[in-house]
């Protein structure tokens, strides 16, 4: 069935009817009356057979649409438009006034250069987006202390991690215990001859292989990296001649999908010669991709001290603390529920730096939860436990990031992220996400045990919800001294507002 919108349907048949010829229930009908959605069926072109059919179909499509489907123009050659037809077209569209095409403009830099440059980053850019770009102080990670950026809208996160990184820094900071630099992609390919042929002459193709991208990698062994192994599978699972070939790379300090990815489809492209070199049948290829897949480009830090130093809150014994703690940890370890929620708040930290740096924070996502299930079953990013007298928490981050290429050192706030960070390696930038995940997770573990989350995040929600009805510095004085021994809500504070504003 070819419905466009539901208004451009016609109706020929009586609303009574639908209901009854539908088989609608009463209550589904009642919302339609409600929303009032007229039917029309155009019974020449859209429906030529039985109109009672159709009006089945009609009403099943409705019900699954979503509530209330606002439909729009469709939009066509709208990439082709100038910048400001844009912003006009989707003014009058989505925003009901074309005039209102200049409230994009607002968010623009004054410098028409720096704006060009980031309306380039992208595609059919209407405006920029802004996020607040904060620091977290003191994460002192071997002996390093670093004022670390991070961009995050969250707010209570840049606040937590600064007060575990502070904790943290007064403790000998945090530790990098391993890390390894090896990126991945792969070539499939169907293989439409002897397989065990090919099995038994992989090291040939390897090098093979290897001689042809040899110019592409000039760059990257210059810089010390370069091709690091091969390895040969056969997906089984789909038939025994389906091959996934992986190359495993050392990209030094770029993130380096566009050099693994041309390298890939270069290599891809002289499978065929190397078959037709040893009398063997064109392979098909099917793809070539890097991975985002990286458990082998990962940085594990660690946080220790003596148990007596943990004095994070003073209602707490240090020991009770730590054991409560290392069961809280071993719970998201073993439960699915707390695992995600818990590798979230790892991630508040670890994106709002990779946001501020310009990193890909899609790729360190599908990253870090595909290693978190590596077992087959969703875990805990981090672990923690008790040897004798010390308390010690480790993150593993499996996360590929780069300080050169991308938008790293085009993108303005990117680049002072990297000038904050002391310009480092990819290694370096590394260990400071890992760190600042590993402050947020300690921060949230912290305060789950012992006070609730809560009491921090209404402080920050309050702040948020005055602001949002401009509270002055007088009002916001007296919300919070009031607020200070009650429950934040936006209506509460609401009608706090109301009735200062009605008394002074
Ligand atoms: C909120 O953004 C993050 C937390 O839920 C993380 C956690 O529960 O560990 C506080």
């Amino acid at each position: 069935m070819n419905l466009k919108t539901i208004e451009e349907m016609e109706i020929t048949h009586s609303k009574k009817n639908i209901h009854e010829s539908s088989g609608m229930n009463a209550r589904d009908f009642a919302q339609l009356k409600k929303r009032h959605i007229s039917f029309k069926f155009d019974q020449n072109k859209q429906f030529s057979v039985d109109l009672s059919k159709n009006m089945n179909q009609a009403c099943l499509f409705w019900k699954y649409l979503p509530p209330k489907m606002i439909t729009k123009t469709k939009l066509s050659g709208f990439s082709r438009k100038s910048q400001k037809e844009k912003r006009q077209i989707i003014a009058k569209e989505c925003l009901g006034d074309l005039n209102r095409f200049s409230e994009f403009e607002q968010f623009h830099f004054s410098d028409a250069d720096l704006q060009q440059r980031i309306e380039r980053f992208s595609e059919n850019t209407l405006t920029n987006h802004v996020l607040p770009f904060g620091v977290i102080p003191n994460v002192v990670i071997d002996g390093k202390r670093y004022h670390v950026p991070a961009a995050i809208e969250e707010s209570s996160v840049i606040a937590a991690a600064s007060k575990a990184a502070s904790f943290w820094d007064d403790r000998g900071g945090f530790k990098t215990i391993k890390h390894n630099n090896l990126k991945n992609g792969q070539v499939y390919f169907e293989w439409n001859d002897d397989v065990n042929w090919l099995l038994v002459n992989q090291q040939n193709l390897f090098q093979f292989l290897t001689q042809k991208v040899k110019s592409l990698l000039v760059n990257t062994e210059k810089r010390g990296g370069g091709i690091h192994h091969f390895e040969i599978e056969q997906l089984h699972d789909l038939s025994a001649s389906t091959i996934k070939l992986t190359v495993f790379v050392n990209t030094v300090d770029s993130m380096g999908a566009n050099f693994i990815n041309s390298m890939l489809e270069s290599m891809a492209n002289s499978m065929e010669e190397f078959a037709l070199n040893n009398g063997k049948a064109k392979p098909e290829i099917i793809m070539s991709i890097l991975s985002n897949f990286t458990p082998q480009n990962f940085v594990t830090i660690e946080a220790r001290t003596s148990i007596d130093t943990l004095t994070w809150d003073k209602t707490m014994k240090p020991r009770d603390f730590a054991e409560k703690f290392v069961k809280a940890v071993r719970i998201a370890d073993v439960d699915v529920s707390r695992a995600v929620t818990h590798n979230k708040g790892i991630m508040n930290g670890s994106d709002a730096v990779i946001l501020a740096t310009g990193n890909d924070f899609r790729a360190a996502e599908a990253a870090v939860h595909a290693y978190a299930a590596r077992s087959g079953r969703y875990r805990s990013l981090s672990s923690a436990g008790i040897d004798g007298d010390e308390f010690w928490m480790q993150l593993t981050l499996p996360i590929a990031l780069g300080t050169v290429g991308g938008v790293t050192k085009l993108h303005p706030t990117a680049a002072m992220a990297f000038e904050m960070l002391g310009n480092p390696s990819a290694h370096e930038l590394m260990k400071v996400t890992a760190a600042a995940g590993l402050a947020n997770n300690f921060a949230a573990v912290a305060s789950l045990i012992t006070t609730g989350i809560q009491k921090g995040h209404m402080k920050l929600h309050l702040d948020n919800i005055l602001a949002a009805e401009n509270a002055n510095k007088e009002q916001r004085l007296a919300a919070k001294a009031f607020f200070k021994d009650k429950t934040v809500s936006v209506n509460a504070v609401r009608d706090f507002m109301k009735e200062f504003r009605e008394l002074v």
